[in-house]
Formats: C-alpha cells, structure tokens, sequence
C-alpha cells in the first residue's frame, strides 16, 4: 500500500523541478464507451495516479508555482450528485477529497473552465502533456486562445509550453521502497498464478480456461485484474507475439507460452512461460528452450549498476547465435552471424523494457545518446524469445515451436532481486510442477 504521503512528496518533487512562475496541468483519464450504457474497466491515468492515487476519472490536478517558488497544489474532481452516485457509483467530491489528498485547494469540476483561466492566467510557462486526451487538449488550446485574445482584460498567456513528462518520467523510472513492496506482491500472485497454468494444462484443456485460472487467482490474491491483455498460445499460436485470441484446444504434444502478469494497486507484473501441455518437453523442444533460457541467463549477468540494456541484448544474442548454429538452424561464424544480426529472423522483439504503473513503462532508455546505465531502483523485465513459425524456413523438427521466458527485476546495489522467481523455469523444474498437477 502507497501511504498518502508518498503522493504528496512526489507532487513536492515535481514542484521543486519546475521553473517558478509556472503552472502544470494533469488530467486524469476519461471513461471510454464499450457498447451502448457500458463502459470498459475504468483505468486511472499512469502519470496522475503517480501524483495524487485518486482513482476517478475525469479529474484534473494543477500545480502552481509562484514568482517566489510558492507551490499550490489544487484538484478538481467530479460534482457531488446524488442521481448519478446511485447509478453509477460514489463520489469523494472536492471537500473531502481536499483532506483526503492534502491539497492546498479543491474545486468541483463544474467550475473547471473559469477557475483553470485563473491559475494559468499570466504564468510563464504551462507543464502540459498533449496528445493522450485531445478533448482535453482542446480545452488547454481554447483557454490559450482566451488569454491570448483578451489583454485587455488582464488576460496573459504562458510564453512556454513545456512538456510535463520528462520530469514525471524520470521520477517514476525509480521505485520507492512503497513501490518495491508492491511490485513484489505483483511478481509474488503472477508467479503463484503461474504456477497454477501449469497444473492445470492438459490435452482438450482451452487457451482461454488457462487465462480463466490465472485471472481467478489475481482476484482471489486482490488484484482483480491483469497489467494487460493475457497472452496464452499454445502449439503455433506461441509465434504470434501479442496473440490474445486464446480460443484454441490445447494439443497433446505442442508448447503453451503464457505472457501474464496481475496489476497490483497501479503496478504490473509482466512473466512469459513455456511449458508442454502434457508435462514433458519433446528433444527439439527441450534445445529450443534451453538456448531461450541460456540467452536469459547471459542477459542476466549484465544486470547491475553500469550494465546497458543494450549491452545484455548483445550477451543473449550471442548465446543465442552460438546456440542456433548448433542446432542447424543458421549457419556462419558467430561474429559475422552477430553483426548481420541474423538471429533477429527468429528474435523479433527487444530483451526488456522498463516495468512500473504501466507495462512497458516510461523513463528514457539513453541519456545524451549513449546507452542508459542500469541505477539502483529500476525495474525492467528480461525476455529474450525464439519463434520459428510454421511457415519459417527451419528444420522440420523446429516448425511451430515458439517460446519466451520473461522475469521481471529489480536493479539492486551490486545485482539484481529476480521479483518474479518463484515460477518453475528450469526443464525439471516444469516437468516435476506438472507431473505433480496429475
Ligand atoms: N507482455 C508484453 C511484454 O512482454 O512486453
Ligand atoms: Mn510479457
Ligand atoms: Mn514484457
């Protein structure tokens, strides 16, 4: 659990980082229309949740800064309103959402247009993220137009817009302790929920019933839903990289590559599997999925203070070149093999990505072109994969095996803390879950 204090050291922290005389505008998300009177799952905005872990939509946080570096931090939120809160739900409304958050200031949203003129109103400078919300972002321009069109009035508009996201980005590249917990939990309930598709699984079993195990056992463990949409692909279904049809009946004989992870208070977990349906690897299966799992390990040993992204996917690729040539799948010598990087015909995506309130979180991946150095407090995923498609141009043996494994880690003071460990991945280790499932 995030302690309401942490929200309001990190809007103080914001604060600090801008300019003075400067205001920052940050929406909150908006409900998106399903089907007629249904909306989808309502899903807080990444970056205003950061600041504030309100969880209603159509919230706007300002943060003002004065001349003399005085911060004011105001919400607006939605109209108390007794017919919509029994249709739809309750409202904290802005009086107590003004203790409840310890802001300085709370408006209804009712009185957004003429009191966001206001604090804008002869600012030097907008923090604004345009481009995610236009709705909203037509609203910033109007109240521009207004100011700019009216100076008569005392109306004045900022001179610069900047964009509010590299600052809040490079804060949240970094998890707090509070942070660290959760995402801990996060890795803890995947991995459980893991672990419980592979008892699961048999011949005649669906894709989507494996999806059905995982997402029960997120509710049952509080996070009732998952970080993004479920991945279960089993025989060729594994080599379509984003495949959440999940219809299809598990076959005696195929692999079964899961990509889940739960979403936990806001934060994700994000674990690949593979695994035979019927507990036992088949030869070419089995190298397939040791070479995955020997490029996995060789990326691991570049995870720690100064080690690069970049520099990881090099040792996986070279493991993983290495390892093809041994299986007759490419044929060369491994630095020319390398620089043509000929191993990416069947390694399709990157190694990783940084893991937070979203899955593929924010924060840079360079900083002044050179490749990002991995700090302390950073969470990024490893996950190398090799696919050979039914069509791929392979040996017999290999066609329609695909498989991924991803963990997800933390960058420690001298290493790495694997928060999603406690899924089997070794080939006994698989073998003797499933068999025990029997
Ligand atoms: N689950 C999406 C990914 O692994 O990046
Ligand atoms: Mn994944
Ligand atoms: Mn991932």
């Amino acid at each position: 659990m995030i302690a309401n204090q942490e929200f309001v050291t990190r809007r103080t922290e914001l604060l600090a980082q801008m300019d003075n005389n400067a205001v920052a505008v940050i929406p909150a998300a908006v409900e998106l229309t399903r089907s007629r009177d249904t909306e989808y799952p309502f899903r807080q905005d990444s970056d205003f949740f950061y600041l504030t872990g309100f969880k209603e939509p159509d919230a706007v946080l300002v943060l003002c800064k004065d001349k003399d570096g005085t911060p004011q931090q105001t919400l607006f939120c939605r109209n108390k309103d007794k017919l919509a809160e029994i249709w739809h739900g309750r409202r904290m409304g802005h009086e107590k959402a003004k203790t409840a958050l310890e802001l300085d200031q709370t408006f209804p949203l009712s009185e957004l247009d003429e009191e966001l003129l206001n604090l804008v109103n002869g600012r030097k400078a907008l923090y604004y993220g345009q481009g995610t919300y236009t709705a909203f972002d037509d609203k910033i321009w109007a109240l521009l137009g207004t100011l700019r069109g009216a100076p008569k009035k005392g109306y004045r508009a900022p001179e610069i817009i900047k964009d509010v996201r590299p600052l809040l980005h490079e804060m949240r590249l970094f998890k707090s302790d509070a942070e660290i917990a959760v995402m801990r939990k996060a890795g803890e309930i995947s991995a459980d929920a893991h672990k419980r598709a592979m008892q699961f699984a048999k011949p005649g079993a669906t894709e989507f019933q494996l999806e059905a195990e995982i997402h029960h056992h997120y509710a049952m463990n509080g996070a009732r839903h998952p970080a993004y949409g479920t991945i279960v692909g089993s025989g060729n279904n594994a080599n379509i990289l984003h495949y959440t049809d999940n219809c299809d009946e598990l076959t005696d004989g195929d692999l079964i590559l899961i990509d889940s992870g739960c979403e936990l208070e806001g934060y994700a977990a994000d674990i690949t599997r593979t695994f035979p349906v019927n507990g036992r690897f088949s030869a070419p299966q089995k190298a397939v999925y040791e070479l995955v799992l020997a490029s996995q390990q060789a990326a691991f040993e570049q995870v720690k203070p100064g080690g690069t992204l970049v520099k990881a996917n090099e040792a996986a690729m070279r493991v993983m070149t290495e390892g093809l040539i041994e299986l007759g799948i490419l044929a060369g010598e491994v630095d020319e093999l390398l620089d043509k990087q000929a191993c990416k015909a069947f390694y399709m995506h990157g190694l990783g990505h940084w893991l937070g309130l979203d899955v593929h979180d924010v924060g840079e991946y360079k900083l002044d072109e050179a490749d990002r150095p991995f700090e302390p407090g950073m969470v990024l995923t490893i996950e190398p994969g090799l696919y050979f498609d039914e069509d791929a141009e392979v040996p017999e043996q290999f066609k329609g095996i695909g498989v991924r494994i991803e963990d997800d880690l933390l960058i420690t003071a001298d290493g790495f803390e694997n928060l999603t460990a406690g899924v089997p991945k070794t080939i006994a280790e698989i073998e003797a879950l499933m068999r025990s499932g029997e």
